[in-house]
C-alpha cells in the first residue's frame, strides 16, 4: 500500500460511488490535516487527462482568513457548505502545462516503461499539438482535465470517510484573482467542499439513460 492511500478507511467501490451524494452542511469542528488532503488530491490525480498533461491546479481553503478571502468570488447559496466544510479544492485549469510536458514522459523513459523511440515519438506528436493550440482549445482541454480529477477526488473524499460537494456556482470572471492566480494562465472550473458529514443529504433522481442514449 502507497503511504498515499493509508489513510483510506472504505474500500468499498459500491459504498464510495453509489452511496456518493451531495453534502453541503458538514460539521465544522473536523479538521482534516493538510497531509490528508494532499493524500486525497495525490490519488484523484491517478485521474486520466488528455495526453497525460494533467492540466489542473489545486488550491485549497482551509483557514477562517482563506474561506472569506474565496467567499469573494463564490455565489452566496453556496456559502454553507464553504462554512462548514474542513476544506475546500479549488481546482483551476492549467493552459500552461505542456511547458513542463517533458518531464513527466522523461520520468517514464527513465523508469524504462518506453524506449527513447517512444518517447521521441509521444513528444513529438502531441508537443506541437499543444504548442500551436488556440486559447479556446488549451482552456476547453484543461477543463476536461479538471472535471475528471474533480470526480476522482468526490470518490477519494468518500474513500477516506468523508464526503464532499461539487460546485461551480462561483464569479467566473473573478475567482481566478481572487485565489492570487494568474489569469492569463488558469481558468476557473470548480469547488470541491470536503468534510465529515453533518445532514442526511438529499437523495436524487436521474434520468432513464435509455432516453439519454442511442447506439450508432
Ligand atoms: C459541474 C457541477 C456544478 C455544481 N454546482 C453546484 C453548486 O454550485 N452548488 C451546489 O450546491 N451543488 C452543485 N453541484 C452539485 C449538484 O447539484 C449535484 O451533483 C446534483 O444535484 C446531483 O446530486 P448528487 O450529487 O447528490 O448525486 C454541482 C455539480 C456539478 C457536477
Amino acid at each position: 500500500m502507497s503511504e498515499a492511500t493509508k489513510t483510506m478507511v472504505n474500500n468499498d467501490f459500491s459504498d464510495v460511488v453509489f452511496n456518493r451524494h451531495s453534502v453541503r452542511k458538514f460539521d465544522p469542528t473536523v479538521k482534516i490535516s493538510r497531509d490528508e488532503i494532499q493524500a486525497m488530491l495525490t490519488e484523484a490525480a491517478k485521474a486520466p487527462s488528455a495526453c497525460n498533461l494533467q492540466s489542473w491546479h489545486f488550491v485549497v481553503i482551509d483557514t477562517p482568513e482563506a474561506k472569506e478571502k474565496f467567499k469573494k468570488a463564490v455565489m452566496p447559496f453556496n456559502y454553507p457548505q464553504v462554512d462548514s466544510a474542513s476544506a475546500i479544492v479549488f481546482i483551476a485549469g492549467d493552459t500552461q502545462s505542456h511547458l513542463v510536458y517533458r518531464d513527466v514522459w522523461n520520468q517514464v523513459y527513465q523508469a524504462g516503461n518506453i524506449t527513447k523511440e517512444r518517447l521521441d515519438q509521444i513528444l513529438g506528436t502531441f508537443l506541437p499539438l499543444y504548442e500551436k493550440a488556440t486559447p479556446e482549445f488549451l482552456q476547453l482541454d484543461a477543463t476536461m482535465d479538471c472535471s475528471i480529477v474533480g470526480m476522482q477526488l468526490l470518490l477519494m473524499a468518500r474513500a477516506h470517510g468523508y464526503d464532499a460537494n461539487a460546485f461551480s456556482g462561483i464569479d467566473f470572471a473573478n475567482m481566478i484573482p481572487t485565489l492570487g492566480l494568474d489569469p492569463k494562465r488558469y481558468v476557473p472550473v470548480m469547488g470541491v467542499a470536503i468534510g465529515k458529514a453533518a445532514e442526511e443529504p438529499l437523495h436524487t433522481e436521474r434520468y432513464a439513460t435509455t432516453t439519454q442514449t442511442e447506439f450508432l
